[in-house]
């Protein structure tokens, strides 16, 4: 068959990718100053390692506990103290991190072009539900594939397994469009194909057996650089 935007998928990564896990560095700078940046970052990298480590040791819990237990962990690493009130405000703020400023309008093109639209995350259905809702984008998706219903995360090759799956989609069709280069690694050592959005030019590529497809440094780029019409 040949490759149309109809039998194609997109499956979109989403913290990093479509939605600024670092804009909680605003949120953090009454209680950390300086150090927000800092915070933010090491906040982010705490998060990924767990669930990592929780894939591994095969003791799952959602990522929502993931991003709670960092956020605790860079506080005692830090040396600031939060009330569990404020650390419920802080995973509130969480559900509603802004898109980046390329998304609807990408979005909305790779749409109307026809292409099969989907969100692919480590966060939980209701989570991602939320942060596409609240930037404005959900109903350019057309379906969520959460790592919550297999209770693994990326880059378990069970993820993008279930992503092909759950779109009925053969492998070659289906294209995993991440700004985080370990899953961009992650699909295609299953098998997918993948984009790599460079969003931070200074930002480095594992240097693995395996390279994206394509590199685009915003996700305007990606509708001309597919290639598929
Ligand atoms: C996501 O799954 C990995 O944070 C990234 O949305």
């Amino acid at each position: 068959m040949t490759t149309s935007p109809s039998n194609t998928v997109l499956a979109f990564d989403v913290y990093g990718t479509l939605i600024d896990p670092f804009h909680m560095e605003e949120h953090l700078r009454p209680a950390f100053g300086e150090r927000a940046r800092d915070a933010s970052e090491l906040w982010r990298g705490k998060q990924l390692e767990y669930s990592f480590r929780r894939s591994l040791m095969k003791k799952y819990a959602d990522f929502n506990q993931c991003t709670a237990q960092a956020l605790r962990f860079v506080c005692a690493q830090l040396g600031v103290s939060f009330s569990e009130e404020t650390l419920k405000e802080l995973m509130d703020q969480y559900l509603r991190l802004p898109a980046y400023p390329d998304v609807p309008a990408a979005l909305q093109s790779l749409a109307a072009r026809g292409f099969k639209i989907v969100a692919c995350s480590n966060g939980t259905e209701s989570a991602v539900r939320s942060l596409l809702e609240h930037a404005g984008v959900l109903p350019r998706f057309s379906g969520i594939v959460s790592v919550d219903h297999i209770r693994t995360f990326k880059p378990d090759p069970a993820v993008y397994e279930y992503l092909a799956a759950e779109t009925r989609a053969a492998k070659e069709n289906v294209w995993l469009i991440s700004s985080n280069p370990f899953d961009v690694i992650g699909a295609k050592a299953y098998g997918l194909r993948a984009a790599w959005v460079r969003r931070d030019p200074k930002r480095a590529f594992d240097p693995w057996e395996f390279e994206a497809d394509l590199i685009v440094e915003s996700l305007g780029e990606l509708g001309d650089k597919l290639n598929i019409a």
